[in-house]
């Protein structure tokens, strides 16, 4: 299963910083046989960059996160028919920060998700646990409540990903251990297969991802790719992240 390299971009770059990451990526990117690369720019410059690639085999544009309903009284969110009109093809869902600074729960996780698989975007949602549960010994049980109140009413799971993001590890240069990460997708895995048997579900770890430990992780057992935040800002280190990655899980 892939690997997969998508970028979270989080609220970074204006238009002009967009276009000149997508000058210089589409210039050195190779493409595979299959879609395995995702770029997620902020809202405002999800059309500048669909449009940027439209040309880019190989690459997908998303968003970072996406409302449950069609239309409506919902200010400062965006529907999945406005994300469709500018060729979004795939949605992060319940990220932490939307959990934990934005309040999503588990349940609106689990809307937003549903609203954007049923329309045909494929979906990423981000499970993990916080440095107090990890230290706690914590990280399996909260990551399968996590999972199962978060995939709750989701029968299909063909356009699934789930991300695997240890709170700790998101933005702080350390990254949890191939060992650690491997560990707590082995324990995913089993849950996804009871769940949808007929469907295997690629699962992406998050959190400080860099050129130099890329390898590492993709080279262990469960690990299908990567969820790229600061890492994925700077088209050398993106294309870097893709290569490794790509020549370590081939
Ligand atoms: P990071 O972010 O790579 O900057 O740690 C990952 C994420 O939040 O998805």
């Amino acid at each position: 299963m892939g690997p997969y390299f998508f970028a979270n971009w989080k609220m970074n770059k204006v238009l002009a910083e967009a276009q000149d990451f997508c000058e210089h990526f589409k210039a050195s990117f190779k493409a595979r046989e299959f879609k395995d690369v995702g770029i997620a720019p902020p809202i405002t410059a999800l059309q500048s960059v669909s449009e940027a690639l439209l040309h880019t085999r190989g690459v997908m544009v998303g968003v970072q996160n996406v409302h449950w309903q069609q239309s409506g009284a919902h200010t400062g969110e965006v529907s999945v028919p406005m994300v469709r009109e500018l060729s979004a093809e795939f949605a992060i869902i319940g990220h932490s920060e939307r959990r934990q600074l934005y309040g999503e729960s588990n349940e609106n996780v689990s809307q937003r998700a549903q609203a954007a698989l049923s329309s045909g975007l494929k979906v990423i949602v981000c499970i993990g646990e916080t440095e107090a549960e990890y230290q706690a010994q914590q990280t399996e049980a909260v990551c399968q409540t996590q999972l199962e109140e978060s995939l709750g009413g989701i029968s299909d799971a063909k356009n699934l990903f789930i991300a695997y993001e240890p709170i700790w590890a998101i933005g702080t240069g350390l990254a949890a251990t191939p060992e650690i990460a491997s560990g707590v997708h082995e324990k995913i895995r089993r849950i996804l297969e009871q769940r949808f048997p007929q469907t295997p579900v690629p699962i992406l770890y998050g959190g400080s991802v860099k050129p130099d430990n890329i390898s590492e992780l993709l080279a262990a057992d469960n690990i299908d790719g990567a969820l790229i935040g600061g890492a994925s800002l700077d088209p050398e280190s993106f294309l870097k992240i893709i290569e490794l990655g790509r020549d370590s899980n081939p």
